[in-house]
């Protein structure tokens, strides 16, 4: 794994978009791995940026998000669909049609599990995978004690992640199920790239990255992976002995 830091959370996301950019400029058909949260949103509108004043094209761009809310209409502000409309969706010319997010209401959520990772696997797999992490070192919505194989399925969140999500987003209700990715499907993505800032990160990302290897950490899987990228700003990178 290479980790890099930056000096604060602007130079991170900056950095985030930027090998974003060079993997769309690269590939001819880039598959992308999206993610949720606080975390990704500097490296979002970075991405608009690059697209309103550098020309980012994102035609040929088809994108997977890891996860939605079981319960939420897309028009839901709270649901993830909203999320990705509001940051990046809007704002940049990606095709709707190669936009992916598990539908997370009107479906039985078996099949559409099975309907997303047919998708994924129909485009090649995913070049380019994002990922935040949780207080609790979840991936997508994969909660400690996941399946390191498990693939999209329906979750339950930990209390945790419901109580984290709601002070964040200052709601007063969330679903305490949603449909993730696996980690499974998670690391069979080509390349990974780990986002983490500020200090409340700092002892989970000790955690994932030198700790033990262990399912109770889910992002500590990641260790076994071959192609991740950690970015950090320095609060986030605060616990580890980089020298
Ligand atoms: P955050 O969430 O980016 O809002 O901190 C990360 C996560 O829960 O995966």
């Amino acid at each position: 794994m290479r980790v890099l830091t930056y000096s604060n959370y602007d130079e991170m996301s900056a950095a985030a978009a930027r090998m974003i950019a060079t993997r769309i400029a690269e590939l001819s058909e880039p598959v992308l791995g999206l993610a949720t949260g606080s975390t990704p949103i500097g490296m979002y509108s970075e991405l608009a940026r690059l697209h309103n004043e550098e020309g980012l094209d994102f035609s040929g761009t088809t994108t997977f998000n890891l996860d939605e809310y079981w319960g939420l209409d897309p028009d839901d502000p709270r649901s993830y669909h909203w999320f990705m409309k509001e940051h990046l969706f809007s704002r940049v010319n990606l095709d709707p049609a190669k936009t992916h997010v598990p539908r997370g209401i009107g479906v039985d959520p078996d099949a559409e599990c099975e309907r997303y990772e047919k998708l994924i696997e129909e485009v090649g797999g995913i070049d380019l995978q994002v990922l935040g992490i949780g207080m609790n070192g979840h991936i997508g919505f994969n909660e400690p004690g996941s399946d390191p194989n498990s693939r999209t399925r329906l979750v339950r969140l930990a209390q945790q992640t419901v109580d984290v999500n709601m002070a964040k987003g200052a709601l007063d209700s969330l679903p305490g199920h949603a449909l993730s990715m696996g980690i499974g499907t998670i690391m069979e993505a080509k390349e990974i790239l780990l986002l983490a800032n500020g200090q409340g990160k700092a002892e989970i990302i000790r955690r994932a990255l030198l700790g033990s290897v262990t399912r109770d950490v889910p992002a500590s899987l990641l260790q076994t992976h071959s192609n991740v990228v950690c970015m950090l700003d320095e609060p986030a990178a605060k616990l580890l002995d980089l020298s």
